[in-house]
């Protein structure tokens, strides 16, 4: 089950939308100062990176980079040689995840990142949870103090400011006169008073759900693909693209995991599921020869559960919306699919879910397109917990295979009838 909307922000929203003028006519002032934190280069290390480095709007809200994704398709954050191990998701429709939690059945269920981590529990929504960390991410933006971003949204030059929309006291905060070098050091620590620490943690926790209510916004959520609008009856499905929908339904048994049904489906249950996606032979993180990403089971460890419910959840991902998994800035723009990007492309990942248990294990760590070639698969990156009912063996032609890459393409947003 997922909440359209959490409620704090819908309020918020509510409220703020009342004010709004034209300019960036859709978004509310909360949802334009997001929208500023979301772009903004200087906040990282070196002033080089914004969320949007890694979840460019052109790409569908992922990786904005076609050579990285055609290779390890993970993101050097603001210093220089310094990677995270997974292939950043869409930014996109991430507000819409639950909390976490576990179903009536024991199912886990929710949270944002792959595998569930950033839980909500603390801002009552997973996305503003999420968004409190790559600021300070080594791997990221990589600023050493929440106060560094304080202090730098505070002092922008924003359209709309900070103030503007939590106050006027917001930002009443003595900064320390060597703020800048500090912030620009890794390991700095901000000296503040212990009144304006606890304006600034306050401060940081609002930019978090300032930025989940842009993302929350219609810019980002925008539901106005050529699906959406098929489903409205304004426009028609393609022969092909029709029946690609009829088998990602049926056949193909997409939707037990990718649901299409009521009005504005999300295309993910937000369930976690190990595919046996292989290695990424190109991801710096899997050059470790035993690196393996243990997903659901990983953060379950970390976070206390016992044995023997984070061993059945180890290598689990979650299951990623499906829309915008096309949006790309030009057709030959490369796309990286699946936790890792081992995936290079959709008719790649989808004869992947037709025929992983019927090729033979390619003899080495192979790419997506050397195994292609040689009619082969490499074992999964995670051998516990493959899920082997709902996929693998599909029976499905090569038509129709192609005709479900077709549905994927009516997926993305910006759709014009
Ligand atoms: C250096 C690249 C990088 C930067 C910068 C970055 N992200 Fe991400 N983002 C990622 C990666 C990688 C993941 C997945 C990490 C994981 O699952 O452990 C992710 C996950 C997410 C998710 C979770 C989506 C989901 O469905 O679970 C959201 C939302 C998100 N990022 C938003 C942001 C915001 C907001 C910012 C800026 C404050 C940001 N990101 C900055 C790489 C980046
Ligand atoms: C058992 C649940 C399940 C089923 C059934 C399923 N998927 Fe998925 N799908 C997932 C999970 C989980 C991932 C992420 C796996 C990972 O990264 O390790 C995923 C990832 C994807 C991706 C990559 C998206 C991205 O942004 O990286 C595509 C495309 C996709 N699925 C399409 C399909 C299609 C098409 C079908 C039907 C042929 C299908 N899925 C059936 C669970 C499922």
């Amino acid at each position: 089950m997922s909440t359209r909307h959490s409620s704090l922000l819908c309020g918020l929203a509510l409220l703020a939308a009342a004010g709004s003028t034209m300019g960036d006519s859709l978004l509310t002032p909360m949802e334009q100062l997001g929208k500023s934190i979301f772009f903004d280069d200087r906040l990282s290390i070196n002033s080089n990176q914004s969320c949007s480095s890694c979840h460019g709007p052109e790409a569908g809200w992922t990786g904005p980079d076609s050579n990285v994704n055609a290779g390890g398709a993970v993101y050097e954050g603001s210093i220089t040689g310094r990677f995270g191990d997974r292939k950043p998701p869409s930014a996109a429709y991430a507000t819409l995840s639950p909390i976490f939690h576990q179903d009536r059945s024991g199912l886990f269920v929710g949270g944002n990142f792959w595998d569930g981590r950033a839980t909500g529990e603390r801002l009552g929504n997973p996305a503003a949870d999420q968004a409190l960390g790559p600021f300070l991410n080594p791997v990221e933006q990589a600023l050493p103090d929440p106060a560094c971003v304080v202090f730098l949204v505070c002092t922008s030059s924003y359209p709309v400011l900070f103030e503007d929309v939590w106050g006027a006291a917001a930002c009443g905060i003595a900064w320390p006169a060597d703020i800048e070098t500090t912030c620009a050091t890794a390991g700095g620590t901000v000296v503040l008073s212990a009144d304006d620490r606890t304006t600034s943690d306050l401060a940081y926790d609002n930019i978090g759900l300032t930025l989940a209510a842009y993302e929350d916004s219609p810019e980002v959520n925008a539901f106005s693909s050529k699906f959406d609008y098929a489903k409205n009856g304004m426009t028609k499905l393609s022969k092909q693209e029709q029946r690609g929908f009829s088998l990602f339904k049926g056949k193909g048994k997409c939707r037990l995991c990718h649901p299409v049904s009521g009005k504005e489906p999300l295309l993910t249950d937000f369930t976690f599921d190990n595919l046996g996606i292989p290695q990424n032979p190109g991801n710096p993180a899997g050059v470790a020869p035993d690196f393996v990403d243990p997903g659901l089971g990983g953060f379950l460890k970390n976070a206390g559960y016992p044995q023997a419910v984070y061993e059945e959840e180890w290598g689990k991902q979650k299951v990623p919306t499906l829309r915008n998994v096309d949006l790309r800035p030009a057709p030959g723009f490369v796309k990286a699919f699946g936790h890792n990007g081992y995936f290079k492309s959709l008719a790649g990942i989808v004869h992947f879910y037709n025929t992983r248990d019927l090729k033979s294990v390619c003899p080495g760590p192979y790419t997506e397109s050397q195994a292609l070639a040689a009619d082969c698969w490499p074992p999964p990156e995670v051998k516990e917990n493959v899920n082997r009912e709902e996929l693998g063996d599909l029976g499905l032609t090569s038509e129709d295979e192609a005709a479900i890459v077709a549905f994927l393409k009516t997926l993305s947003d910006g759709f014009t009838p």
